[in-house]
């Protein structure tokens, strides 16, 4: 067996080109069968024909339109689904290749005018590019209940493919951690923002600003140094909350380590039921439980509390369009509908392109639940995560692309572009499978004066954005090739079927004129002078070339196979 075979998820789905050859040889058995009692009988050509042609007619329909789709759905129904031992499994437990991950740091060009209360000025630095692989670790299934139970597992390593910057460069944003606190005591605990005022400039050694200018590589996975040897009250009171944190990491005793991206790095997740879909092929990899309950306990209402969909590595077969692709993302809280949004091709295959945005919580109502209070909604495209990590982190599109232009107004230097700051799946219906996907997000932070806390004084309000990610797959010719021929097969078998039809449809069309025009005339003429053998050839040569040719074409596939 050949690497390609294995590794494919498609290439077992599909019983081969034994079945077309199964088919096409039936036929013709079918054919010969009828010809030959026919000729036994000693019916005349006409009826003949016509009964020959009506039961290749009834034959053909049967098979090209009902026999054979039956066929491929129940085969992928049974195939699709997470028992031990199937390719899906395998896959679903340890993608067999990294995704591309890729990341963009806004580097603040003007941060003292910032703290004066101008805009701040972004430019997009990067990308800084890792291959992601993702796995699943302590799996577990439950015969009983047909689930399986796992933790994901993502982990990063930078790579240096074309285009992509080293992580040496050296940029500005807003400091995370200072930012993130001074909004969360805000939200949580207004009465400790002189503390934490006092804290800023022991910790951090009286900045000047709220800025951070360090290397790419330390931002995102390396870890920039928190310095907690700090002797006076404020300071220690902060830092012993610092060193509870359980994102960041302890350098020394006295050092904390703070990266955006390094918590999740080869951290498994919470632990996850999913539906195995043995019994029920629409539930497959379905998410029944996170953490051990069935629905979160986040938001206001037992809708958006609600766990829908798979974890995005998988979707069930057979979907039609409306349904769209539902997938729980564990980091927002919350499940992601990708909508459909048209009909594309991808490497030659016929694909459907979905696109999935953060909805707009100021004006629909299943999304209200989602404000951070009733009263204060969110505009459009952008959603606070405060509910769900315990920090106000703003997540959008990039580039706030399909956010409301306020956002947009409030920084300088974004530029939203379909093309690159859309989520798009390209995704293959039939089988359920994703082949393209391109799924982005940016991590903003709200940015407000605030008159206790002094290097906040002056700002202007705006959402600034931080970073974005691009989780990126591009099945290459290797994974697509079994789905390239399941297609070729369903091609063949609707050519043959139609050349079948229309044949045993002239076939008919020639026993009426015949019969006829026999009719007509008073003796009964002998069969071999209407040239019936000509009539009868033309559909069996038509058939039989057509035949011939799938016949081949389907020993050779089996060869190559
Ligand atoms: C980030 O902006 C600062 C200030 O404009 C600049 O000095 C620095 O070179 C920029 N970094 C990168 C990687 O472009
Ligand atoms: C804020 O603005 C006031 C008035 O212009 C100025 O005196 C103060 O130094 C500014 N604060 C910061 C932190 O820039
Ligand atoms: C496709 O990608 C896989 C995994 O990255 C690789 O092993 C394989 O060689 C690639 N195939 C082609 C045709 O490029």
């Amino acid at each position: 067996m050949s690497p390609v075979k294995r590794s494919s998820i498609l290439s077992f789905i599909f019983p081969k080109a034994y079945l077309v050859r199964y088919v096409v040889d039936t036929i013709r058995r079918f054919y010969n069968l009828m010809v030959q009692s026919a000729t036994k009988i000693k019916m005349k050509l006409p009826v003949k024909l016509g009964i020959g042609s009506s039961v290749l007619f009834v034959f053909i329909v049967l098979v090209g339109f009902v026999v054979f789709p039956k066929m491929i759905t129940s085969k992928i129904k049974s195939m699709v689904n997470l028992k031990p031992g199937t390719e899906i499994r395998d896959m679903f437990l340890k993608i067999p290749f990294g995704l591309e991950f890729r990341v963009y740091i806004f580097n603040v060009t003007n941060p003292m005018e910032v703290q004066r209360g101008q805009a701040p000025s972004l430019k997009e630095v990067g990308p800084f590019c890792y291959e992601e692989w993702k796995e699943k670790v302590d799996v577990q299934d439950m015969e009983g209940d047909d689930t399986i139970l796992y933790n994901a597992k993502d982990t990063f390593i930078q790579v240096m493919w074309p285009g992509c910057l080293s992580g040496t460069e050296v940029v500005t944003i807003p400091h995370p951690m200072i930012l993130g606190m001074v909004n969360t005591v805000v939200i949580q605990k207004p009465g400790a923002l002189t503390l934490v005022n006092k804290a800023i400039k022991s910790i951090y050694s009286n900045p000047a600003s709220i800025f951070l200018t360090a290397k790419a590589n330390d931002i995102l996975f390396d870890g920039v140094i928190i310095n907690c040897d700090v002797k006076d009250f404020a300071g220690k009171a902060i830092c012993s909350q610092l060193k509870e944190a359980p994102t960041l990491r302890h350098v020394s005793e006295n050092e904390l380590a703070f990266a955006l991206l390094a918590p999740k790095n080869a951290t498994p997740g919470k632990r996850i039921k999913a539906a195995r879909g043995v019994n029920n092929f629409k539930d497959v990899g379905r998410i029944l439980e996170y953490d051990g309950v069935d629905k979160i306990d986040v938001w206001p209402t037992d809708e958006c509390n609600a766990i829908r969909g798979t974890d995005g590595t998988i979707f069930p077969p057979l979907l039609s369009e409306e349904e769209g692709l539902v997938s729980f993302a564990p980091d927002l809280c919350r499940s992601l509908v990708a909508e459909f949004q048209q009909k594309t091709k991808y490497d030659g295959i016929p694909v459907r392109k979905y696109s999935a945005t953060l909805g707009d919580m100021s004006k629909n109502e299943d999304e209200k639940c989602y404000c951070p209070t009733p009263e204060t909604c969110l505009k459009k495209g952008i959603m606070d995560l405060y509910k769900c990590i315990g920090v106000p982190i703003y997540v959008s599109l990039p580039h706030f692309y399909e956010t409301h232009e306020s956002y947009l107004k409030g920084v300088k230097g974004l530029r939203p572009d379909k093309s690159k700051h859309e989520i798009i799946i390209l995704f293959e219906g039939m089988t359920g499978g994703p082949v393209y996907a391109k799924k982005r997000l940016q991590f903003n932070m709200p940015l407000q004066a605030n008159p206790k806390v002094d290097i906040f004084n002056n700002f202007t309000e705006s959402v600034l954005p931080i970073f974005w990610v691009e989780e990126g797959v591009e099945l290459n010719n290797t994974f697509t090739k079994p789905l390239k021929d399941l297609f070729k097969i369903q091609k063949i078998v609707k050519i043959t079927t139609w050349t079948v039809l229309l044949g045993s449809l002239l076939g008919l069309s020639a026993a009426g004129y015949l019969f006829f025009k026999e009719s007509g005339t008073a003796d009964i003429t002998p069969v071999h002078k209407v040239h019936p053998s000509d009539s009868r050839k033309t559909i069996s040569t038509v058939s039989g070339n057509n035949l011939e040719g799938i016949d081949n074409h389907a020993m050779t596939k089996t060869d190559t196979d």
